[in-house]
């Protein structure tokens, strides 16, 4: 599974790339605005931290300016992945953006239904939002799970593959996991609490105290 990073932050970014488990990033206008920072610039810079897929969001509400900011963004580097949202209007800019070889990610999907639309529409990414869902009461893995079995239908014409976004918590992480999903952008927090376990710590401490006590050194 590649683990991209959900944020705009790029000094968060830099930090986090240098471990090499970052495959890539995923920013919205929220996590933009969160900066303070110009979004052109922060995209141009992301791309450069990272070397997989950036995702960069327009935000035309109407097919030809859609098609527009999708052009623009695609230009600042040839890792952009441009993300419209599940509209109709964004459905037409991601099939006319992927005929042109851009990397599409179309956002904001709630439905099975509405994943199999963009799948349709030649996008690379579809991203369901778990967290969005588990916060009305909805369950949210369960649409990962239906969308990983229904694309698993059509290994000859679907190429598209699930990022799972809005992610909460580790346990969403290991759960997409379990269900085969392509991809998961984590909030940094939840990337480092992944790593977190009470039990490592304890084991480290009573190691390094038993260790103290031989007198030696490694180096
Ligand atoms: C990622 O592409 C999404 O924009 C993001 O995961 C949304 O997360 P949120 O529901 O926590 O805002």
């Amino acid at each position: 599974m590649r683990f991209f990073i959900d944020t705009a932050d790029v000094a968060e970014i830099a930090d986090l790339a240098a471990s090499g488990l970052v495959d890539g990033v995923t920013t919205n206008p929220s996590l933009v605005a969160k900066t303070g920072r110009n979004f052109l610039e922060v995209v141009r810079e992301i791309c450069e931290l990272v070397p997989g897929p950036v995702s960069a969001e327009v935000t035309a509400v109407h097919y030809e300016g859609m098609l527009a900011e999708g052009r623009k963004l695609a230009k600042l580097a040839p890792n952009v992945c441009v993300k419209l949202p599940l509209t109709w209007d964004g459905l037409k800019a991601c099939k006319a953006l992927s005929s042109e070889g851009t990397q599409v990610n179309v956002t904001l999907c709630f439905s099975a239904g509405q994943a199999l639309l963009a799948a349709k529409a030649g996008a690379t990414f579809v991203s369901p939002f778990v967290g969005r869902l588990d916060d009305i009461g909805h369950e949210g893995m369960q649409l990962i799970s239906d969308i990983v079995e229904i694309f698993r239908n059509y290994p000859d014409t679907i190429r598209t593959e699930v990022l799972v976004a809005s992610v909460r918590t580790p346990n969403h992480v290991i759960e997409a996991a379990r269900l085969g999903a392509h991809v998961a952008t984590l909030p940094p927090k939840v990337l480092r609490d992944l790593v977190q376990h009470p039990l490592t710590d304890k084991g480290l401490a009573a190691f390094l105290k038993d260790w103290e006590k031989t007198g030696q050194r490694i180096l």
